[in-house]
């Protein structure tokens, strides 16, 4: 097989990118776009030792999954990978997701993985959008990326962001062109108006924010927007640096309050600009639900929320135990994690700042822990970590994980110590590849 090579085949399955593939001369072949069934011809773009990669240059038999994308820019943008297909062959690919991860990473036999906790609603989910602006032919323009790329696709509208974003962004390009104010460019490191990004909260609040690389007075600017859009909290954030990290170091709070709230399962918390939210507010009080009931606490219980961010997990346990210990590495989440704690009322959360892997082995030998959830970034747990909670006493873990494959590569290392009861998918990024897992584990002695 080599490449330019064409095949007419059927594709006998999809893989956990969403990719489909089929088997020629016993080579597995994976086909970006194409879904199970589907009758095509491919052409070869790269073979490697053990399989090859391939496009669909026609289609023969189409899937009877196979939808219409309702974006116009879907083929192009990075930012979704399944509105080719019905919503309900995308759950199912997450479900096999999870159920391979486990299976072939964690070693689990037969793993349980219960039904995916699907979206009521598909679009319009996201709480927060990043929007570059770049110049293209003399004309400003701002979007998304391209797929493998740093070509921004101009646009103003997209189908996963808040609805307000649309015109906002309309008005931000027409104010900018007028006024001279000069794009970024990332090649040469000069101009000033970067990007901006977009919050809303569930309570309807809206935090804007320009990433700058300087000062700059966009006073007009804010003064038009705070009156046509009730936004309630305007920043300029500085970043001045060549980087592809969005926000810089700096906020400058230019108009309105510091913070907009947000209303998790009954508590409130302050959002600043840099604030980690998940960003599927209606998942996230599914998650949470979810990730409780499988705790299923008592009030004797003292428990550990590690990787807690700005304690939005720990607070919501809190009624339900003894006491609650959030772990998490950035200072300024523990101050705001305290600060939410005070507006909530809630006296049996504790909040410490440093790293889950540093902090854990004294932790445990403070209070007898009976459980602990962890929640990491996309590349899991420290070893060391697990190690030390696989030495104590905790009889329950809870890893919601937002990358099951890391998360499964944990639930392996530690196997040894506790038995993996039940893993729930949820959907909280609907249309793209992601999916984020609650595992429940428990102690085997
Ligand atoms: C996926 S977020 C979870 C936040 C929170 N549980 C929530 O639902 O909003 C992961 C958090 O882990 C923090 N973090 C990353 N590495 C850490 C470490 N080694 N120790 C403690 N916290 C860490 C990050 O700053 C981030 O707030």
């Amino acid at each position: 097989m080599r490449v330019n090579d064409k095949f007419e085949v059927l594709i006998e399955g999809m893989d956990k990118d969403g990719k489909g593939f089929c088997h020629i001369d016993k080579t597995i072949v994976f086909i970006e776009g194409a879904l199970t069934n589907e009758k095509c011809t491919i052409e070869i773009t790269n073979v490697i030792s053990n399989c090859a990669f391939a496009k669909v240059i026609n289609y023969i038999d189409y899937s009877k999954s196979r939808i219409v994308p309702d974006c116009p820019y879907y083929n192009l943008c990075g930012g979704c990978d399944m509105q080719h297909m019905t919503y309900d062959l995308e759950k199912e690919i997450k479900e096999n997701k999870v159920k391979n991860a486990l299976k072939f990473i964690a070693k689990e036999s037969n793993p349980k993985v219960k039904p995916i906790i699907f979206a009521d609603e598909i679009w319009h989910y996201r709480n927060k959008a990043i929007i570059p602006f770049g110049v293209k032919n003399g004309k400003i323009v701002c979007g998304m990326y391209q797929k493998k790329s740093h070509e921004i696709i101009d646009f103003t509208s997209c189908l996963i962001e808040p609805k307000i974003l649309s015109s906002i962004l309309e008005d931000i390009k027409k104010f900018l062109t007028e006024n001279n104010i000069t794009i970024y460019d990332e090649l040469t490191n000069n101009g000033i108006f970067r990007a901006i990004m977009l919050r809303k909260t569930s309570r309807e609040e809206l935090m804007l924010v320009f990433v700058l690389t300087k000062f700059t007075n966009l006073k007009e600017l804010v003064d038009l927007l705070i009156k046509k859009y009730n936004i309630n909290s305007i920043y300029i954030n500085i970043n001045d640096k060549k980087t592809n990290v969005v926000l810089g170091d700096k906020d400058i709070l230019v108009s309105g309050k510091d913070t907009i709230k947000e209303t998790i399962l009954n508590h409130d918390f302050m959002v600043s600009p840099k604030t980690f939210l998940q960003i599927n507010h209606r998942q996230t009080e599914k998650l949470y639900t979810k990730a409780i009931e499988m705790l299923n606490p008592s009030k004797d219980d003292y428990v550990i929320d590690a990787y807690c961010g700005m304690g939005s997990i720990t607070l919501s346990i809190a009624p339900f135990v003894k006491e609650v210990y959030g772990i998490e590495i950035v200072e300024e989440a523990i101050k705001d994690a305290n600060n939410n704690k005070k507006i909530n009322n809630i006296n049996n959360a504790n909040f410490i700042c440093g790293k889950c892997e540093d902090i854990i082995m004294d932790l445990i030998n403070k209070k007898p822990f009976s459980a602990i959830v962890f929640d990491p970034p996309r590349k899991g747990c420290e070893k060391s970590f697990l190690d030390v909670i696989k030495k104590s006493k905790i009889r329950k873990i809870v890893y919601i994980s937002c990358n099951i494959a890391t998360c499964a590569r944990d639930i392996l290392h530690l196997s040894d110590t506790y038995k993996l009861v039940e893993a729930v998918p949820v959907d909280l990024f609907p249309r793209s590849l992601h999916i984020e897992t609650i595992c429940t584990l428990i102690r085997k002695d």
